[in-house]
């Protein structure tokens, strides 16, 4: 028997998100696995300001709107592995008691139809063996006051890859569920309150680390390779699942 494999050669992935954050730790590990891997979301930045995305094919496509959804996977064609970490601005969801619902409808509409949509138009392009994989967070089943979209989301995001897997086959359909990961995304936090919040992970998840765009990318070529893992809803998060909540 030969060893388990991560190897993606011949392989064209398609990151929605993939140009920051975890979508470009994933970008990068499913290149390093010998994949042709092309990057998905709003912007699509020159080589002057991203000389680090040259090697990747960029490609616009918001998902918060169908129609550049659709013409996003037409354009791009057949393909072997979708992963989608892309989601809305951080704050945008409003809270539960909001004088109206504006904040939940464009939060819903962008990450769980939005995600939806993205499997929706590129399931036709997916070749044989190929697979889809969402992202979610730990919010999906540790519910935060003033966080009622987010784990309704994520929560929903996780439901849809347990019924595409069914729909889909055999296509493969898969979520991971990351705990704190070190990106940008939390560029929002002032300085101090980002590295008081990382130190924070570090002495208290069980990993005894902060994760890094790195190991959600390890996973994400687990999912993609293992031909007998779908439906399943992945868990990377240092052991969060099993402290109380640091922020
Ligand atoms: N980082 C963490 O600690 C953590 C933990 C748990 C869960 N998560 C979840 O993981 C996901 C990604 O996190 P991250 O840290 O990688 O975030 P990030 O660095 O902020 O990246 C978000 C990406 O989404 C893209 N995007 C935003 N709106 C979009 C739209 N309408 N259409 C297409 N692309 C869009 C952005 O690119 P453009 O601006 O070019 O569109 C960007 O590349 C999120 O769902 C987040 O909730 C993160």
């Amino acid at each position: 028997m030969s060893a388990p494999s991560l190897n993606l050669a011949g392989k064209k992935v398609v990151i929605v998100g993939g140009k920051s954050g975890i979508g470009q730790g994933i970008a990068r590990g499913a290149q390093a696995a010998g994949a042709t891997v092309i990057v998905a979301s709003r912007r699509v930045a020159s080589a002057q300001s991203r000389p680090d995305l040259i090697g990747f094919e960029q490609v616009s496509l918001d998902m918060g709107d169908e129609s550049s959804v659709r013409s996003a996977f037409e354009a791009i064609g057949p393909f072997d592995h979708l992963v989608v970490t892309a989601a809305p601005d951080i704050g945008s969801w409003g809270v539960f008691m909001d004088a109206d619902m504006s904040g939940v409808r464009s939060y819903m509409e962008g990450k769980f139809l939005g995600t939806w949509a993205c499997a929706r138009y590129a399931a036709p392009n997916l070749r044989a063996h190929g697979s889809i994989t969402f992202l979610s967070g730990g919010m999906a089943v540790r519910p935060k006051l003033g966080f009622t979209a987010v784990t309704s989301a994520f929560a929903a995001v996780e439901a849809l890859s347990g019924s595409l897997a069914v729909e889909l086959a055999p296509t493969r359909v898969n979520t991971i569920r990351p705990g704190f990961i070190d990106t940008d995304m939390w560029g929002f936090l002032p300085v101090e309150a980002r590295a008081g919040l990382k130190k924070k992970v570090e002495e208290s998840f069980p990993a005894r680390r902060a994760g890094q765009a790195e190991d959600i990318a390890h996973a994400a070529l687990f999912l993609m390779t293992n031909p007998y893992v779908t439906g399943t809803v992945l868990e990377v998060s240092g052991g969060e699942n099993l402290v109380a909540s640091v922020s």
